[in-house]
C-alpha cells in the first residue's frame, strides 16, 4: 500500500494509483466501519479540526472518522477564536503547531489558505475545502460512491451540473475523474460556467436535456450564492425550471444513472425532491456514509507516512 503525499491538500497533485491506493482502503473501512480493531490506527495521535467556514457534515464526519480510529479528536470553534481579535491564519496556525497536534484538518473560505498553512506547520494537512479551489475528501467520497454503485472508477459518463464557477467540489471531481479516464460533461448556465475550463477536456452544455443524454452519473450542485458578488441567474424559479433536475430531465440519462448532490440540498432549486429521494435513482445518502470511510482512510495513510518519516529521522539521529 503506497500513498505518496504528506499533505491531503487537493486532487490536482495525486495520481491515479494514489487514489486507488486511498479507495481501497476506503473500501475496507466501508465495510466494516465501526470494528473496535480500527481504534488503534490513530492511537495516541492528536487531530485538530479548523473550520472557518461552516460545515455540518464533513466536520462531522471527519470527527467521527478519526475518533473511529482513536486519535484525541479536537474541534476548534474558529467562529469564537483569536481570529476574531485579529490574529493572522498564520499566527493561530503557529500556536496550533506549538501543541504538536499530528493531523490538522481545515476548512477556509480563501483559495490557496489550506496550502499556505500546510507551509508553516508540522501536523499532516488535509484541505476540508478551501475557497473555490479544492475539496478532495469530497471528489474521493463520490469516486468511492461512484465505484461502489457502478463496479468501477473509468470509462463512464459523468454530467456535472448547476454553479460550476464557483465550486470546489467541481473542480476536485474533474481532477479525479479526468486521472481515471473517464468522459465528463459540465452542465450549466454560461454565466456559472468558467471560460477557461473547455481546456480540461471536457464538454461544456447550456441545455441540461442535451448534457444528460446517455450519462451514467449525474451529479448536482448547489448554487453557492455565499460566493457570488452579483446577479448571476434571472431568478431561482428560473434556474429551476432550466437545470433543476426532475424526473423528465433525468429520463435523458441512461436507465440506470445515478443521482448524487454533496450537499447542503436546496429542494425546489437545483433538485426536485421526488429524485432526491427516490431511492432506486439517489445515491445522496451513500454518499454522506462513504465520506466517513473515505476520511477513515485518508488520515490512515497521512498518518502512516507521518510515522514512518519520524523513524526515519529517528534512524539518521542513531547513525
Ligand atoms: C460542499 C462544500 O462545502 O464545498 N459541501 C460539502 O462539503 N458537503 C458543497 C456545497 O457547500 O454546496
Amino acid at each position: 500500500m503506497s500513498f505518496g503525499a504528506k499533505h491531503l491538500l487537493g486532487i490536482e497533485h495525486l495520481d491515479s494509483s494514489d487514489i486507488t491506493t486511498l479507495l481501497d482502503l476506503a473500501d475496507q473501512y466501508a465495510d466494516r466501519p465501526t470494528d473496535i480493531a480500527h481504534r488503534s490506527v490513530l492511537a495516541g495521535m492528536a487531530q485538530i479540526n479548523m473550520f472557518f467556514e461552516n460545515s455540518t457534515r464533513t466536520q462531522a464526519s471527519f470527527e467521527i472518522a478519526g475518533k473511529r480510529l482513536g486519535a484525541d479528536v479536537m474541534n476548534i470553534a474558529m467562529q469564537a477564536s483569536s481570529i476574531k481579535k485579529g490574529e493572522t491564519l498564520i499566527d493561530t496556525a503557529l500556536t496550533l503547531n506549538a501543541m504538536h497536534p499530528d493531523l490538522l484538518v481545515v476548512r477556509h473560505p480563501n483559495s490557496g489558505a489550506v496550502d499556505l498553512l500546510a507551509q508553516k506547520v508540522n501536523a499532516a494537512v488535509l484541505n476540508a475545502g478551501d475557497g473555490k479551489h479544492e475539496h478532495p475528501t469530497q471528489a474521493l467520497l463520490d469516486a468511492l460512491t461512484i465505484r461502489r454503485a457502478k463496479g468501477r472508477l473509468h470509462r463512464l459518463s459523468v454530467a456535472i451540473c448547476g454553479d460550476i464557477t464557483h465550486s470546489r467540489v467541481a473542480r476536485s471531481n474533474i481532477w479525479l475523474l479526468g486521472k481515471m479516464e473517464n468522459r465528463i460533461r459540465l452542465i450549466g448556465p454560461p454565466t456559472l460556467m468558467p471560460s477557461q475550463i473547455g481546456e480540461f477536456g471536457v464538454e461544456v452544455f447550456d441545455n441540461i436535456e442535451d448534457g444528460l443524454k446517455d450519462v451514467d452519473v449525474v451529479m448536482m450542485l448547489r448554487l453557492q450564492k455565499e460566493r457570488m458578488d452579483g446577479g448571476f441567474i434571472p431568478s431561482e424559479r428560473e434556474y429551476y425550471h432550466r437545470y433543476g433536475l426532475n424526473a423528465a430531465k433525468l429520463a435523458h440519462a441512461k436507465d440506470d444513472a445515478i443521482v448524487m448532490h454533496p450537499g447542503p440540498m436546496n429542494r425546489g432549486v437545483e433538485i426536485d425532491g421526488t429524485i432526491a429521494d427516490d431511492i432506486n435513482r439517489s445515491v445522496i445518502q451513500t454518499q454522506v456514509e462513504m465520506g466517513v470511510a473515505v476520511r477513515m482512510a485518508a488520515m490512515h495513510l497521512l498518518a502512516q507516512n507521518r510515522r514512518d518519516a519520524k523513524q526515519a529521522a529517528g534512524v539518521m539521529v542513531r547513525c
